[in-house]
């Protein structure tokens, strides 16, 4: 617990990939988010992670193989690796994408270090990544497949690594990095604020995703930030679409911008 003030982003893979076609990454994209990022750490202090998913990369084998179930057959040993391999790819272009604008980002693989039991994060030594913290690194880890205790194996959501972290990390603001004005309600709405009084009717028609994912889209996300939101409430998480140019940046600031806050 080292750390004091982190702050976590997840740029979401939908924001980075092109869901609806496999292994497509947006460089542009990827780009302009890296030198947002970059141009927020050149002005602070603040510590930084950034995590990310992994759109129409690991999700195609994670479906096709049906990691996210579980297993322990041979089918499933060689979709673990491609489900690994295709994550990983996505990771090393980010990580290249954040060096080239001048960020010291450092790749860290949770399938090669975190177990889970149930798709939760039950054990990860984390000492490497407050050293990278420590060291003035960007640690970059990502959703990813793990080993399961209970059904083998599974997919890690980047969220749920977000979650993980901040019961490790002193972490002061969670940005997760959407494609929608964050979250919306029936009519297409943004909901501001999702907290105890209004979360049971949300998640009453929240649905997943709908592009290729098999963590859970929307919902899981609402579920999994609230979780945090109780567990700490010294914790801001905001959901905000940052597809749109220097929304990330002036959410980074301190900045009003348009989205959801979920808290307790
Ligand atoms: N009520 C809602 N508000 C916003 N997005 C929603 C809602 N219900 C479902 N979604 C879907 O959830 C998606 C975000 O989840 P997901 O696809 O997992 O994103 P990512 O790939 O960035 O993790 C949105 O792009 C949208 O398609
Ligand atoms: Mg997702």
């Amino acid at each position: 617990m080292s750390e004091k003030n982190v702050v976590m982003i997840k740029l979401g893979g939908s924001v980075i990939t092109d869901k609806s076609r496999e292994f497509t990454s947006r460089n542009e994209v990827i780009d302009r988010l890296a030198r947002e990022i970059h141009c927020f750490v050149g002005r602070s202090r603040t510590k930084l992670i950034v995590a990310h998913g992994g759109g129409s990369f690991p999700h195609v084998y994670a479906k096709q193989y049906k990691i996210h179930l579980g297993g322990y057959s041979n089918e499933t040993a060689e979709g673990v690796s491609r489900v690994q391999n295709s994550a990983a790819r996505l990771n090393r272009l980010v990580v290249e994408r954040m060096m080239e604008i001048g960020e010291n980002p450092i790749s860290i693989q949770p399938s090669a270090c975190v177990l889970a039991r149930n798709s939760r994060i039950i054990r990860w030594n984390t000492t490497i990544l407050e050293k990278a913290l420590d060291s003035g690194l960007v640690p970059v880890p990502y959703g990813d497949v793990a080993f399961d205790e209970a059904k083998g194996c599974c997919i890690l959501s980047t969220e749920e690594i977000l979650r993980y972290l901040a019961t490790r990390l002193t972490v002061s603001k969670i940005v997760i990095g959407i494609k929608e004005k964050g979250v919306l309600d029936r009519n297409g709405k943004l909901i501001p604020v999702v907290s105890k009084s209004n979360l049971k009717g949300v998640l009453e028609w929240v649905k997943g995703s709908s592009g290729i994912d098999v963590t859970g889209g929307m919902r899981s996300k609402i579920l999994t930030l609230y979780e945090i939101a109780k567990a700490n409430d010294e914790i801001e998480c905001v959901i905000v679409d940052v597809s749109k140019p220097d929304a990330l940046k002036n959410c980074l600031e301190g900045k009003h911008v348009t989205g959801t806050i979920i808290r307790r």
